[in-house]
């Protein structure tokens, strides 16, 4: 049985993913390319409640003044229409050739100026249209030959076009938060900020960082062999994860941005448990918009275009049911008890208690039993299996 989606449960889709014309790097275009308003009205009939996109996503590269404001009234025409709201934008600097070597990391200080304006232009649509994310998707900074970036450098202008951007977001009192997506390679060999942690790392050392985060993508980390929830979970942990783009990929090899689900469905279950559900003892919670970030296969025509963003809901929607379920299941909880899984949030140190009292403390050393307690096993395998026959429908 499908589910039906409605606007509270916040799906968001990019106007690139629907919107593919699926040309690739060996074939060319085999659907016609689609008109944005009609993907608002489109995807409003399906039950979404936002859209994202990439300014050139609706205004084609190096229109002119004129056209660029007679193309957004008619965009927002249509976001009146329906209801539908921008919740996300983000920048193309990629496509074009003058981003061939990146934008804000390029070794040509005139493209870093001219990628620098770009996205200051789009800042201001983004606040225009009501959004609260920025995404800066990076994916032509980095190289296919190490001697090609002096590497130090790279993660200065890195940082610089960021903050200055921040800074910018600051001082016009948007209400944006930026949110950096990583990837590991594709199409750069090597892309800067290849995952969420080195992402994190560089957000740290960032002046305006207060107001960078991050929109971890799920092939992305699985393209790098990680394991997506754990990712989001520390950017969670981190107060970092201002956004989500969500979709499916089978291993390690080319970015597939498949349906949701369509790529490892298990490890989709767990995403949609933490994100629905929460951590089991509390924390953190992730309450933005739900966003797929897909392509529709180049194999699809139109129709099997809009059946493809139905499927990345109803998908969502049939595992927050079966991560529910598994939640609620009183063997589960009995075994997440069992697995001292809940006990992991008690802290190692008690109350008030120092270093020098757990030194003082006999039975955690001296006399700790520990062959005894190393004997324990911890009932992992019956949880996982607690979990898949939830995952299947089977309980
Ligand atoms: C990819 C990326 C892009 C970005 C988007 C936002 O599949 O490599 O997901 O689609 O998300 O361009 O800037
Ligand atoms: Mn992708
Ligand atoms: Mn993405």
């Amino acid at each position: 049985m499908t589910r039906t989606p409605t606007r509270e449960d916040k799906f968001s889709f990019g106007l690139w993913t629907v919107g593919w014309n699926a040309q690739d790097q060996f074939g060319s275009a085999s659907r016609p390319e689609l008109d944005p308003v009609e993907s608002v009205h489109r995807l409003a009939e399906l039950g979404a409640a936002h859209v994202t996109f990439h300014d050139d996503d609706v205004v084609p590269f190096g229109s002119s003044a004129a056209d660029r404001d007679r193309i957004l009234e008619r965009f927002k025409g249509a976001l009146a229409e329906t209801g539908i709201t921008v919740e996300m934008v983000t920048t193309n600097t990629f496509s074009h050739p003058i981003f061939k070597d990146g934008a804000f990391t390029s070794n040509d200080r005139r493209v870093r100026r001219y990628g620098l304006r770009k996205v200051v232009r789009n800042v201001d649509l983004a606040a225009e249209l009501g959004a609260d994310t920025f995404v800066m998707w990076g994916g032509r900074e980095g190289a296919e030959y190490d001697s090609a970036k002096d590497l130090y450098a790279a993660h200065e202008r890195y940082a610089e076009g960021i903050d200055t951007v921040a800074a910018y977001i600051k001082e016009k009192g948007y209400g944006l938060r930026i949110a950096i997506e990583p990837k590991p390679n594709e199409p750069r060999g090597d892309i800067l900020l290849p995952t969420i942690g080195h992402a994190l790392g560089l957000i740290a050392k960032l002046e305006h960082g207060d107001i960078v985060g991050l929109n971890p993508e799920t092939g992305h980390e699985q393209m790098a062999g990680l394991n997506y929830t754990t990712g989001i979970a520390q950017a969670l942990w981190a107060g970092k994860l201002f956004h989500i783009d969500l979709n499916g990929q089978r291993s390690i090899k080319y970015d597939q941005d498949l349906v949701f689900g369509h790529g490892d469905l298990f490890s989709a279950f767990a995403t949609v448990d933490l994100v629905e559900n929460g951590f089991p003892a509390g924390g953190p919670r992730y309450d933005g918009p739900r966003h797929f970030d897909y392509k529709p296969s180049r194999t699809e025509d139109i129709a099997g275009v809009w059946e493809s963003a139905r499927a990345n809901m109803a998908t969502y929607l049939l595992l927050k049911e079966r991560a529910q379920a598994f939640r609620a299941d009183p063997e589960v909880q009995a075994a997440l008890e069992e697995s001292g899984v809940l006990e992991l949030a008690q802290p190692t140190l008690g109350e008030g208690e120092t270093l020098a009292d757990l030194l003082a403390d006999r039975s955690a050393f001296e006399d700790f039993d520990v062959e005894g307690v190393a004997a324990r096993g911890f009932g992992f395998v019956r949880l996982n299996q607690l979990a898949l026959e939830h995952a299947i429908g089977a309980r």
